[in-house]
């Protein structure tokens, strides 16, 4: 079994449905299109799949010639709302999507490496679940995914995420978190409305709502732990209809953001002490809506081992690397919710071939030789999960 020279077969495969779907990116929730060029693939290959995650999800299966256990692989395929600028030959031609976060990548490497375990598949022991997901901008993808039981038997997942930041050819992994989880919040305030100029005889939701802000920010900088990073932002306030008329309502919206499952409980807790105190203060009401949207990214330990070990063999020992955490979200984490996992940050950063755009740009490119070791390195960790 020789999975780098497997992988080299096709690396014209993968650069093809690369550009593929890149020319042909669909947003979150609407991959109709990559979903069935997924599956004809998949029937190509003679490997069983079924529907599987909201309208377009697809749950490819590939069991080994040797009893083991179930790991999933998972590959995301929604793009973004954005208006490609690349100027590439292969560029979006659906106008303002594009693939900016470079799950193009994500879909092309995962069917690459489904034709490489398929070869194998005689030496391979346990089965491998591919999760083609959609939705995965939206956070929605991989909760659909394990509603539809794509976790039912599966004993550790893996991800991959192809990242600007990191140089092509190194791959940033580490346990612990990763990625931040991305929540948000909703306050409705009622106070009493009245004359701008009897503010005795009104509540002022107004007054009420500037404290709240404030008192808000007073959680992250008195109550969380420091070394615990977390960020409250209100992203928007409104209030009052008139210059002379005391505000009866106020209304915020906000996100958070934290990499701890600590702080995934407390810091609604605490939140919600400061709504409540805070509107008592002024004699106003206030209710909190609390809306979790993606929890933070935790690798397990032992499957990033794991991984670091796979990539040292098929990207060769200095190829992985440490990285700070990223206070963005990413959906992964919903599978690392329920069986242990990983996330691997995939190098493809390359200033000579302009690859040095940020993630979700509309200039964003990658060093698409890179992106073979995507292929070796899902290949490679199906492999060796079970060999340890
Ligand atoms: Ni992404």
């Amino acid at each position: 079994m020789n999975i780098q020279e497997t992988a080299a077969k096709y690396s014209d495969y993968l650069m093809e449905m690369r550009r593929h779907f890149h020319a042909h990116p669909e947003p979150s929730g609407k991959e109709y299109e990559t979903s069935k060029r997924i599956k004809e693939e998949l029937d190509k290959m003679g490997i069983a799949w079924r529907p599987c995650g909201l309208e377009t999800g697809v749950l490819a299966t590939i069991k080994g010639a040797k009893p083991g256990r179930t790991i999933l692989l998972r590959g995301d395929m929604d793009a973004l709302t954005v208006q490609e600028e690349t100027g590439l030959p292969y560029a979006s031609e659906n106008p303002g999507v594009m693939h900016a976060c470079g799950h193009d990548c994500h879909t092309a490497t995962l069917l690459t490496a489904a034709r490489v375990l398929n070869d194998l598949k005689e030496e391979l022991c346990g089965t491998v679940v591919l999760a083609f997901q959609p939705a995965e901008e939206i956070a929605a993808g991989a909760k659909g995914m394990i509603e539809d039981g794509a976790l039912n038997g599966v004993d550790g997942c893996f991800g991959i995420h192809v990242w600007s930041d990191i140089p092509a050819g190194k791959v940033a992994l580490a346990a612990g978190p990763r990625m931040a989880a991305a929540d948000q919040f909703i306050i409705d305030i009622q106070g009493k409305g009245g004359h701008g100029s009897a503010p005795h005889q009104c509540i002022d939701a107004v007054v009420t709502a500037a404290a709240m802000v404030n008192n808000l920010q007073t959680v992250v900088s008195r109550n969380t732990d420091p070394g615990d990073p977390a960020v409250i932002t209100v992203g928007t306030m409104t209030a009052g209809s008139r210059w002379n008329v005391v505000a009866e309502y106020a209304h915020l919206e906000g996100t958070t953001r934290f990499f701890s499952r600590e702080l995934q409980k407390s810091l609604p807790e605490m939140m919600q002490r400061v709504v409540d105190n805070t509107a008592a203060t002024f004699g106003a009401k206030a209710k909190m809506e609390y809306i979790r949207l993606v929890p933070p990214t935790i690798n397990d330990e032992a499957m990033t081992d794991l991984a670091i070990a796979s990539a040292k063999k098929v990207m060769g020992e200095e190829a992985p690397v440490g990285i700070d955490r990223i206070s963005g979200g990413e959906d992964f984490a919903f599978f690392m919710e329920k069986v242990p996992g990983a996330i691997a940050l995939m190098g493809v950063g390359n200033a000579a071939c302009d690859a040095v755009w940020p993630q979700h740009s509309g200039k964003y490119k990658v060093d698409e030789n890179a992106l073979i070791n995507s292929v070796m390195l899902y290949a490679q960790v199906a492999f060796d999960f079970n060999a340890r």
